[in-house]
């Protein structure tokens, strides 16, 4: 009796899907794609018991009944999330900025690891494997290192020395790959028919901890949903999680309306602009250049498909920035008050670029996702 009504609350019925071939699979530890080749996503019931939400912690565990952790003994968390959104002002128009590089790791990719992580302990896990430009590595070694769950970081040879020192110090196993990111992520993926990959890109519990941000978002705008919403672009990582986030809301009849989801790319790495432009339904294959913002340079995004559908059902679109505008976002920023990394910086240069066409009224927001010491010696 107890089985079957929790089961019809939807507690028992997670499941991983497959969006492209439609298979489904129980959850467990070693599933990371579809047998199609396809990424997984994960079927679960969120609820939003308010009353409950507002008498709990201000961290991003406060949305517990929305977080598919089944036990809360599994919980690792640092007291991470419920970060500031700050009003600021940019040629007169009034924007909100969530400022998400106050993180234990310094980026929003907490978010997705105090999930991921739980999860993994939550299996039994003793091991996991991981590839990054860095942050989503610091914050997957992290709540690895808390776990007291060993992991492995393929990182490409390039990445910023402050992201490759923080790695080390979590004590995780720190795999250099020379050439470009896409190479790291292969030989991850080789990793990874071993040990389970804690991938924030393909594994869907990842998102299911970036999707809080919209949560915060919700509570902090008076339990509404902004017009816009202006986020970077590399995996789409937190892009897709803020757009699940808030469809979880409006399913639940929390709002009314889901945001116009505008994504941010660097001119020199754009697959997915390139998409947009001419109406493909998954992103091609591009030339790219180098450039100062690391954490976007994704020239594969394993979600492409994912991201260009979220575009087109909620009206949206993907503004490009040059080296320059990301240079000039990072001193502007700098001189507000707010050191971030140059992939934070082209976020804001993005959304000056799309505040060129905003409508009076629209209410807009932004993030800033990663802390400056992390790129420190890169900037110097
Ligand atoms: C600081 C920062 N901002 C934004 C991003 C983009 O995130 P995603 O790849 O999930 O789109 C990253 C990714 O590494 C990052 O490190
Ligand atoms: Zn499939």
């Amino acid at each position: 009796m107890v089985c079957a009504l929790r089961s019809i609350r939807g507690l028992w019925m997670e499941r991983f899907f497959c969006s492209n071939c439609k298979r489904i699979y129980p959850l467990q530890p070693a599933r990371w794609r579809c047998d199609c080749g396809s990424f997984l996503d994960l079927e679960f019931e969120s609820r939003f018991p308010i009353q409950r939400i507002l008498k709990r912690n201000p961290t991003l565990w406060r949305y517990r009944e929305a977080i598919p952790i089944r036990h809360d003994a599994s919980i690792l968390s640092m007291g991470e999330g419920f970060t500031p959104l700050e009003e600021i002002q940019f040629n007169g128009n009034r924007i909100r900025l969530k400022v998400d590089y106050l993180f234990p790791t310094g980026s929003y990719k907490d978010r997705g690891a105090t999930v991921l992580i739980s999860k993994m302990k939550e299996w039994g896990v003793q091991k996991v494997v991981e590839d990054s430009s860095g942050n989503a590595g610091s914050a997957i070694a992290a709540y690895s290192a808390k776990a007291g769950i060993r992991c492995d970081i393929y990182v490409p040879q390039y990445t910023s020395p402050g992201k490759l020192v923080q790695i080390g110090a979590y004590g995780a196993t720190l795999k250099k790959v020379e050439g470009s990111r896409e190479r790291t992520a292969e030989k991850a993926m080789k990793a990874a028919s071993k040990i389970p990959y804690a991938s924030h890109c393909w594994n869907p519990f990842f998102l299911h901890g970036t999707k809080t941000f919209a949560f915060e978002v919700w509570e902090q705008m008076d339990w509404k949903a902004p017009d816009t919403l202006v986020l970077p672009i590399g995996h789409g990582t937190l892009f897709l999680g803020v757009h699940m986030g808030f469809k979880e809301l409006k399913k639940a009849g929390m709002v009314k309306t889901i945001p116009k989801m505008v994504g941010v790319q660097s001119a020199a790495c754009a697959p997915l602009y390139q998409a947009f432009k001419k109406n493909w339904r998954e992103p091609r294959s591009i030339e790219k250049k180098e450039t100062m913002a690391e954490g976007i340079a994704i020239a594969e995004p394993v979600r492409g498909r994912q991201i260009l559908e979220v575009i087109g059902e909620t009206g949206g679109e993907i503004v490009v920035v040059t080296e320059r505008e990301i240079g000039l976002a990072l001193r502007e920023m700098g001189q507000r008050g707010h050191f971030i990394e140059p992939t934070s910086a082209a976020t804001i240069a993005g959304l000056k670029r799309y505040l060129k066409k905003k409508r009076r009224k629209e209410t807009i927001v932004s993030t800033l996702t990663g802390m400056g010491l992390k790129s420190a010696g890169k900037m110097l």
